[in-house]
């Protein structure tokens, strides 16, 4: 049956009562590929809360590249993780606001009508992990809306209670569906695992894109100062309005990327070079060599991230989006006794602090662009093919922005540059 794009932000069941069917972008194996093919419209039944779930009405979603990946099938088919088998589909959409719908059995801190937004972290509450360690040791550990199906790209969502935070109320609903992913990442990465403090000096990659809009504004709450790598003028100009303390443009030290396969004799003299170069530009801007490293790009920079960061410094990294396979000079690890931290999303603890300064107005998203529901395999073909500019929210139930503000706050960064 075709979906009537025109109904999707109309529902005609009572909250507390589902709809038989929703509509959704639904990715299949058998069509694996360009975002804009793998991505169709589909009418698919409405999914019933187990015990602790809750249904949560979507009325807007945030675009991450982890659905780029699960179009594409690569580098692993996500429809052997999680409940994919059960059901046979993906369902993207790791980030949301919305209202709760119904609730399952067991919940109890969250009731029909609340307004909410979602963090992606799934573990069953069966794993001892989840009791004494971290729910990101558990065996069971997944990103809801990636790892799993019923994320929010459809009418409705199906999450774990945990994962419900309450949506701050100067946020309209696309700027509340905007930064959870991130920002929380980004958290867990300075607070927990570098254990940034007031005074820390750090040096953060991409400080325009997703990830580093959040990391900015998370050492200025901290009183850490911060220099930001970015790639143009106007995106140099967001991170210092964002807090940080200077910037630079990668494309000054472009021969300190790490190539694959990596440089040899002569040229890696040069790339060197470059990285020693780039480290006292670092070091001039922040009155000395960083205590943290903030990283996510991988292949290309890590050798200059080991090189830059300060004896006894740590490098704390979530992703390796030029390459996974990094190539340093150890020597400059083991000699300056320097520590690599890996790091991933983020506890529902650490979300929940993280969001009541989202709540407090101190950390504001920072939204680019926002798109109806006809718009989700059309946003994510542009992160494929890098054409996108900034963080990209999806009106599901909203019918435009702006709506689904409850209180006076600074409200997001509306900024044309990012990413
Ligand atoms: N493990 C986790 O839990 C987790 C969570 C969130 C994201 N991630 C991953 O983290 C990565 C970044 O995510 P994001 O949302 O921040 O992406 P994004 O919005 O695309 O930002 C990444 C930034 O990295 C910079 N960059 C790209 N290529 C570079 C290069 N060769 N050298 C230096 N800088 C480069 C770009 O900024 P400039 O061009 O301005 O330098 C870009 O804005 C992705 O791989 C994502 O999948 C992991």
């Amino acid at each position: 049956m075709a979906v009537d794009l025109t109904q999707v932000s109309q529902v005609e069941t009572e909250p507390g009562e589902l709809p038989k069917t929703m509509a959704a972008w639904v990715i299949r194996e058998e069509r694996f590929g360009e975002p804009k093919d793998a991505f169709q419209l589909e009418e698919v039944e409405v999914p019933e809360p187990a015990a602790f779930e809750v249904i949560v009405r979507v009325m807007a979603a945030g675009v991450n590249y982890n659905n780029v990946w699960a179009a594409l099938g690569e580098p692993v088919s996500v429809m052997k993780y999680g409940d994919h088998p059960e059901f046979g589909h993906h369902i993207g959409g790791s980030d949301a606001s919305g209202v709760v719908w119904k609730v399952g059995p067991g919940v109890t801190r969250w009731k029909v009508g609340d307004e909410v937004v979602v963090h992606c972290n799934q573990a069953s509450y069966e794993d001892v992990e989840v009791h004494g360690l971290d729910p990101m040791a558990a065996p069971s550990q997944r990103i809801w809306g990636y790892e799993t199906t019923w994320g929010s790209f459809a009418q409705f969502t199906k999450v774990q209670a945990q994962q419900l935070l309450p949506k701050p109320e100067a946020l309209s609903w696309e700027e509340a569906a905007s930064y959870g992913l991130v920002y929380f990442t980004a958290w867990r990465m300075l607070i927990t695992r570098a254990k940034i403090t007031a005074g820390s000096k750090v040096l953060i990659w991409g400080a325009a894109g997703g990830l580093g809009v959040f990391a900015v504004q998370i050492c200025k709450a901290a009183g850490a100062e911060c220099v930001g790598v970015v790639s143009s003028k106007e995106k140099g100009e967001l991170v210092m309005q964002l807090g940080a303390k200077g910037y630079i443009d990668r494309g000054d030290f472009k021969d300190m990327m790490r190539s694959t396969p990596p440089q040899t004799g002569p040229e890696e003299k040069t790339r060197f070079k470059a990285s020693r170069a780039f480290g006292k530009e670092v070091s001039g801007l922040l009155g000395g060599a960083p205590d943290v490293v903030f990283e996510h790009v991988g292949t290309q920079t890590f050798p200059t991230s080991v090189l830059t960061v300060k004896p006894f410094g740590k490098v704390v990294i979530c992703a390796g989006t030029t390459g996974f396979n990094l190539d340093f000079d150890v020597r400059y690890l083991w000699m300056k006794q320097k520590e690599i931290l890996g790091s991933h999303f983020a506890n529902a603890y650490e979300c929940t602090k993280a969001n009541e300064l989202i709540e407090s107005g101190l950390i504001r998203p920072v939204l680019s662009q926002t798109l109806g529901f006809d718009g989700v395999a059309e946003a994510h073909q542009l992160m494929r093919d890098n054409k996108h500019s900034g963080k990209i929210a999806i009106l599901v139930g909203a019918t435009e922005e702006g709506q689904g503000r409850t209180a006076e706050g600074p409200g997001a960064i509306h900024a044309e540059v990012g990413a």
